[in-house]
């Protein structure tokens, strides 16, 4: 399985980025352990992070023909208002699954509606960079079995 990561905007600061919210784990650090994670099941990921919401579209149209299987994304803020980006995740046949390291939840109001949810196969979050590893997990143990993809 080839599996495309994508980091939405403001994870690159991840490490200084609040860290009583999202940690004191770098990007680097959540794309080396998702890099031997992938590698220790045999598969393979590739992470990529934008701030721009045309980047992430174009990444995300993109995967079928870079012959990737499934998406892990952390679309940061985009997950409440992008129309756009939840768009182009109902637009492509790759599934996708959401993730985040806090709990949207558990936060301000604001934060507890995804407008990504409805499209993605599913989401994941609370867990720290650990969201990304059962992103990964989930996204691959769905795409082993064939499954419709709602
Ligand atoms: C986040 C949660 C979002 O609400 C926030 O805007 C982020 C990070 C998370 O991983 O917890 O940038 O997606």
């Amino acid at each position: 399985m080839k599996v495309l990561v994508l980091h939405g905007p403001n994870l690159n600061l991840l490490g200084t980025r609040e860290p009583g919210v999202y940690g004191r784990v770098t990007l680097a650090e959540v794309d080396r352990m998702l890099r031997e994670h992938a590698r220790r099941r045999g598969d393979s990921v590739e992470c990529r992070q934008s701030n721009h919401e045309g980047q992430l579209i174009d990444w995300l149209q993109g995967a079928e023909r870079a012959r990737f299987t499934g998406v892990v994304m952390n679309p940061g803020a985009f997950t409440h208002y992008s129309i756009a980006l939840r768009d182009a995740v109902a637009a492509i046949k790759l599934p996708v699954v959401e993730v985040h390291l806090s709990n949207v939840h558990s936060r301000e109001e604001f934060r507890r509606h995804s407008v990504i949810a409805g499209v993605a196969r599913g989401q994941i979050s609370g867990f720290g960079p650990q969201s990304y590893l059962l992103g990964f997990d989930a996204l691959t143990s769905l795409s082993r079995r064939p499954a419709s993809r709602r």
